[in-house]
């Protein structure tokens, strides 16, 4: 079963008149989680976020949801035969949240057809390195051991193949000859929650139109990609 928490710490966000509802998954320590609702909170992004929901019960991410007073669901992928049925339990929150745009923000789950029909260029994930290099788990160890100089993150429309759906939005770094993974994640995170944002604020707009592999931004004039 969903468990929901709560907290009674006051959540400061303008987003109440917000109409875009936006449902985030995430895995783990939620930091891509936090940037969304500062932004909401900073009057920077015009959305709200409806649900978080976790396929990991201890998720921080989950943790940072309810201190916003938004509801976090852990939803126990161990309770489902397949994935498909688990996407189905997680369709059916979505759904019952009203949410239009889904954020895998951190989600270390592949997600299935199920989910990605409902949800046709509606949801985006964020990835730790400029696609299609090193998609797949760990990004930032790919990218020090093929020896790049420069790697990034990638804002992207989910399709059925892992880490490929059409581009949104990337930013690079330079990769140092002494990086730890470490040290690059903490690079390329710091580019991620500026990018994040920004990407999301486009969808809220309308700005953003995909067609096959290309995604066209409409009136661009804010979007940043380099610092
Ligand atoms: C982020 O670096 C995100 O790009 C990456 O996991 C981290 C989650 O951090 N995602 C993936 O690797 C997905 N393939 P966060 O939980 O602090 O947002």
């Amino acid at each position: 079963m969903p468990r929901e928490e709560r907290s009674s710490f006051k959540s400061s966000d303008k987003s109440s008149e917000a109409s875009l509802r936006l449902g985030v998954l995430a895995s783990g320590r939620g930091s891509n989680l936090q940037s969304i609702l500062e932004a909401i909170a900073h009057g920077e992004l015009s959305a709200r976020v409806a649900v978080v929901i976790s396929n990991k019960k201890e998720a921080q991410a989950l943790e940072r949801a309810a201190r916003y007073q938004v509801p976090a669901l852990f939803v126990d992928p161990s309770h489902f035969r397949s994935r498909e049925e688990y996407d189905a339990a997680i369709l059916q929150q979505l759904k019952e949240y009203g949410v239009e745009l889904v954020v895998l923000a951190g989600y270390m789950r592949l997600v299935t057809h199920t989910l990605i029909e409902a949800y046709r260029d509606r949801i985006i994930n964020i990835h730790p390195s400029l696609l299609p290099a090193f998609p797949g788990m760990h990004a930032h160890r790919q990218a020090l051991e093929y020896g790049v100089r420069v790697s990034g993150c990638t804002l992207h429309f989910v399709d059925e193949e892992m880490d490929h759906g059409p581009i949104i939005a990337q930013a690079a770094v330079p990769v140092f000859e002494d990086d730890t993974e470490e040290q690059l994640s903490e690079r390329i995170l710091a580019e991620e929650h500026r990018l994040l944002p920004q990407v999301l604020q486009l969808y809220a707009e309308g700005k953003l139109k995909v067609e096959g592999r290309k995604v066209h931004i409409r009136e661009n004039t804010s979007l940043r990609t380099t610092r």
